[in-house]
């Protein structure tokens, strides 16, 4: 093997590396909640927000509600304890399901990307996400399914 192989394969072991631990962080950090319905919306805990790992308090920056009765799921972001971003998760481009990366969405099917508050990044969409009125009472957060 001569020092260019060399090289190359190196680089190549590392972007893996780094490709696939970027995923699996991506993965683990994903946090799935289902939420309570009723006739106005959907209601979670604040604390679902919160993660324990090592001893260690974190706060998420965003967490996905779900719910058997809804079509798709909704990406709600914590700007802060008192405002947060509730977003369908479907493209406004063709109707894909969205996968959320950290403080953006992004669609599989075409490539579309779209801000935390829900305003397209990058096309083919045209379109910004359906958003959901938000409200906080004590420890919940009420997302309005208007
Ligand atoms: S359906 Fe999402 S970019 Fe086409």
């Amino acid at each position: 093997m001569n020092r260019r192989e060399f090289v190359t394969q190196t680089c190549m072991v590392c972007l893996g590396g780094g490709l696939l631990t970027t995923v699996l962080s991506a993965c683990s950090s994903t946090h799935y909640v289902t939420g309570v319905i009723d006739p106005k919306g959907l209601t979670v805990l604040q604390s679902e927000f919160v993660e324990i790992k090592k001893d260690n308090t974190l706060t998420r920056s965003f967490i996905i509600v779900q719910h058997e009765s809804l079509e798709f799921p909704i990406y709600l972001y914590r700007i802060n304890d008192q405002e947060y971003s509730a977003l369908w998760m479907k493209c406004t481009h063709q109707g894909s399901e969205l996968n959320a990366a950290g403080d953006h969405l992004y669609c599989p099917s075409h490539g579309s990307e779209f801000d935390k508050k829900g305003n397209v990044s990058q096309g083919p969409a045209e379109k910004n996400l359906r958003s959901f009125p938000v409200s906080v009472t004590d420890d919940k957060i009420f997302i309005a399914l208007t």
